[in-house]
């Protein structure tokens, strides 16, 4: 496979398709196991979940339902910088076995507002599952309950990811040449 050019950087390939399939394949059995008769909402995180989300479900066998959750971020006040807030939720979370999905896990700062902001709403357990992790870089003490695939600190795209816009259609993920 050749590098690709997004924007002013170029990125090398990393992780194939049929790498993302085996480890997403392993993450569905694992889930279909544990959620077993308990019809979980999986609630993937826009915009860089959507393929993760649409692969991962078609894996899971039995009932569950899906939906999706945006982060907005805007500029706060000077002390509290740039504030990130949940925007989306339409379905009642109380009593629900909830699964949220995400692309990707860095510092966990997004994460922790879904977590805080989910938690208010009651469900009856709410773990997180993302496709990627990077565990050096993550700064949180919440457990991220299912990882597909552990990754180092470099910067990725393709498979949903994107640098500045660009790259989320790419079928493979790619790391960027430094
Ligand atoms: P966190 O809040 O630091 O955990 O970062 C989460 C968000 O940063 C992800 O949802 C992505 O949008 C973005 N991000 C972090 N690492 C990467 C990467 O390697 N490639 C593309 N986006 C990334
Ligand atoms: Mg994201």
């Amino acid at each position: 496979m050749p590098n690709v050019q997004l924007h002013d950087k170029s990125f090398r390939p990393f992780i194939n398709k049929g790498q993302i399939n085996e480890a997403i394949l392993k993450l569905a059995g694992k889930l279909q196991n544990d959620y077993e008769g308990k019809k979980p909402l999986f609630l993937g995180i826009l915009n860089g979940s959507f393929l993760f989300v649409a692969d991962l479900i078609r894996e899971f066998e039995g009932e569950c339902e899906v939906s999706f959750l945006r982060m907005a971020s805007y500029e706060g006040t000077e002390t509290t910088g740039k504030v990130n807030q949940v925007m989306g939720l339409k379905e009642s979370l109380k009593d629900r076995h909830v699964i949220i999905l995400e692309d990707i896990i860095d510092t966990g700062n997004t994460i922790e507002v879904l977590i805080e902001t989910l938690k208010k709403e009651n469900p009856k357990s709410l773990k997180v599952a993302t496709l990627l992790f990077k565990p050096n870089a993550y700064k949180k003490l919440y457990p991220i309950d299912y990882v597909a695939i552990s990754v180092g600190n470099e910067f990725l795209v393709g498979y949903g990811l994107d640098y500045d816009g660009l790259g989320r259609n790419l079928k493979d993920i790619y790391i960027i040449n430094e």
